[in-house]
């Protein structure tokens, strides 16, 4: 340095202090381009399944949004998890996000989201989605602070059709099948209702069971039954919409509260985005599945008369009232009443069509 004129000290020193800056601005760029922040996303469907789809299209807008800082890694096919697991692995942090079906939150202690499982008690999808999306959702998404995980979103799948080796016609068909079923405990019950055994397994072990005869029968949506090929395993299908099969997107509440903000807002409007997306493909993608099962022949579909639905409903009617203290009478009530406030509101618009529709849910 002594060697130096002092004039060229002054533009060595200046030098030396922007290659520092630089230096400090790459290891700071290559830092955060190494370790982002990363989102196991498990779940136990297929990926092209409406849940399926809606995680790998979540995943895609996080990582765009966030230019890299985040990474979502989704696991179909209980690969990481199966379905019990999945919720402890959750509160543990093993996965940052999750969207099990509603009917697996029980077994967390927060039985008010069996309210989802209740047989026929949704009409149709408008009173579905402002039950979801209005105070009970949001009643519902507090009871899971204290569990240490937060709601996000509430995604579709569709209503729940049955299948079994037998066919599935009347009431008493039922009687002495083993049916699978998720752990709640309000399927429990309507399947207990219509003379059936009921089996709680996981998602993931239904197809086997199936195969072995472990279990005759189950229900579920078209889209689950089609990308697990249950129906190569089960020879009757009876499409009868006796039930509602949704889902909760979870996270880690730790996790979720310790993003950077701005990370956090703009993975908040991909999951709202992502949600408007998946409530927009449920039904096709059910309808799709019901022409594939069709198409492959081996299942004989058949589509339960409208006055055979009132049957089966008024049969499993009794589980709504057994589950009132469980689930809270105030919110059973407030489905009903969003669904007669729907009914009104379609009968009221011009050209209404004659109304038959599928029955349920019980009046007020
Ligand atoms: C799911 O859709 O996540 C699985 C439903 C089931 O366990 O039947």
């Amino acid at each position: 340095m002594a060697l130096i004129p002092t004039a060229q000290k002054g533009v060595v020193m200046k030098l030396s202090a922007t290659l520092s800056a630089l230096v400090l601005a790459f290891t700071t760029f290559t830092c955060q381009a190494a370790d982002p922040i990363v989102i196991k996303f498990s779940h136990v469907v297929a990926p092209d399944t409406p849940k399926g789809r809606a995680a790998d299209h979540f995943k895609k807008l996080a990582e765009e949004r966030t230019r890299g800082r985040v990474k979502v890694e989704v696991y179909p096919n209980s690969q990481l998890y199966k379905d019990r697991e999945e919720m402890e692995a959750l509160q543990i942090g093993a996965v940052q996000m999750l969207a099990p079906s509603l009917a697996k939150f029980g077994p967390l202690g927060v039985r008010s989201f069996e309210l989802f499982d209740l047989p026929y008690i949704f009409p149709n999808k408008e009173t579905l989605y402002r039950v979801m999306d209005g105070d009970i959702g949001r009643k519902l998404f507090s009871l899971l602070d204290p569990k240490g995980i937060t709601g996000l979103a509430f995604w579709d799948n569709g209503f729940k059709q049955m299948s079994a080796n037998r066919p599935l016609h009347s009431v008493e068909d039922f009687k002495g099948l083993k049916l699978r079923i998720q752990s709640s405990k309000v399927l429990e019950a309507q399947m207990k209702a219509l003379g059936a055994n009921p089996q709680v397994m996981a998602f993931s072990e239904v197809y086997s069971a199936l195969q072995q005869g472990v279990v005759d029968g189950t229900e579920n949506p078209m889209s689950n039954l089609y990308t697990q090929k249950m129906h190569e395993v089960q020879r009757h299908l009876t499409i009868s919409d006796h039930g509602y099969l949704g889902y909760a997107v979870i996270v880690n509440k730790k996790f979720w509260d310790d993003l950077p903000n701005d990370v956090r807002a703009i993975l908040n409007k991909a999951m709202e985005e992502t949600t408007v997306f998946e409530r927009n493909i449920a039904q096709k993608d059910n309808d799709d599945a019901l022409a594939k099962v069709r198409a492959a022949g081996t299942t004989h579909i058949y589509v339960l008369p409208f006055k055979d639905r009132v049957v089966w409903q008024q049969t499993m009617l009794s589980v709504h009232k057994e589950f009132e203290e469980k689930i809270g009478r105030d919110m059973i009530q407030a489905v009903y009443l969003t669904a007669a406030e729907v009914e009104r509101e379609k009968a009221s618009q011009p050209n209404a069509p004659a109304r038959k529709t599928k029955p349920g849910p019980v009046k007020p």
